[in-house]
């Protein structure tokens, strides 16, 4: 889940796909690479409690083995869903490791340790373009884009493409990815204009639907239970149970 734009809903789609996965029976890895830690909070993990997080694995870089992450993991009250959670030390990687060469690498590295360990990884993205997010992005196999239906998200999701096409160039590769309009409010017009110019200006990019604007998403996080678990009849849960079909039905490596 990633855009560089904060509060446009990568946390709560990172949560809320994780918990309807875990509830499919599927084992899930949650990653928290945002050093503000707002999924490692959500699940009740004080990340400055913790013995290890993320950061943890980019420290043992060089060393790492598929123990080692795996002690980096929390529990979740769902039996097959777990965390990788952040701290605030993340903050400082791009200062003390930015610099260095194949930095870029580190998270698609631990990942392919535990990999058969879980059948989905869904990483939620800090809201800055730096050695975290081009980690995350490295190591997906397909990215979600959220985007709130308004106009200065939208200006915010140019950096984001734009962001994609340099790392699309530098690391020869395609990115598979989508943009999800998210907190759609159908009762605004400046709502429906804003998905409108959207959908205009990316053109086969955009999911068919929209998440609505739901504040259930709030109550849930206050509960610490993915929105599936705490609201499974709410209709943002839907959208997304909605959009996860389509993932699960279109796409072969989800
Ligand atoms: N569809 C929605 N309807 C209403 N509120 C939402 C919705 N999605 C997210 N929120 C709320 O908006 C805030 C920002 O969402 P969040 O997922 O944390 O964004 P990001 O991770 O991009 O910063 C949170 O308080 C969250 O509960
Ligand atoms: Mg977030």
């Amino acid at each position: 889940m990633a855009n560089q734009k904060g509060g446009v809903g990568k946390t709560t789609t990172t949560v809320t796909l994780g918990g309807l996965l875990a509830q499919q029976g599927k084992r899930v890895l949650l990653v928290d690479t945002d050093p503000q830690a707002s999924l490692s909070y959500y699940f009740g993990i004080d990340s400055e409690e913790l013995s290890s997080s993320v950061y943890d694995v980019f420290k043992a870089a060089q060393t790492l083995d598929k123990d080692k992450v795996l002690d980096c993991l929390c529990p979740t009250k769902l039996d097959s869903l777990f965390i990788l959670p952040a701290s605030m030390a993340l903050a400082t990687l791009d200062r003390t490791m930015g610099a260095q060469g194949g930095m870029g690498l580190i998270l698609k590295k631990a990942f392919a340790l535990v990999e058969n360990e879980f059948d989905y990884v869904l990483i939620d993205c800090p809201p800055v373009l730096g050695v975290l997010m081009v980690n995350a992005v490295a190591a997906c196999e397909r990215l979600l884009v959220p985007v709130q239906t308004e106009f200065l998200a939208l200006k915010g999701l140019q950096r984001m493409m734009h962001t994609l096409e340099i790392m699309a160039k530098t690391q020869k590769r395609e990115f598979q990815h989508l943009i999800i309009p998210t907190m759609y409010d159908k009762r605004v017009n400046a709502a429906a204009d804003a998905y409108k110019v959207l959908c205009e200006d990316y053109k086969g990019q955009v999911w068919s639907g929209v998440i609505p604007v739901d504040t259930r998403f709030r109550d849930a996080s206050q509960r610490q239970s993915p929105p599936s678990v705490f609201c499974p009849k709410a209709r943002g849960v839907f959208a997304y149970q909605t959009l996860l079909k389509q993932l699960q039905t279109t796409i072969r490596t989800i």
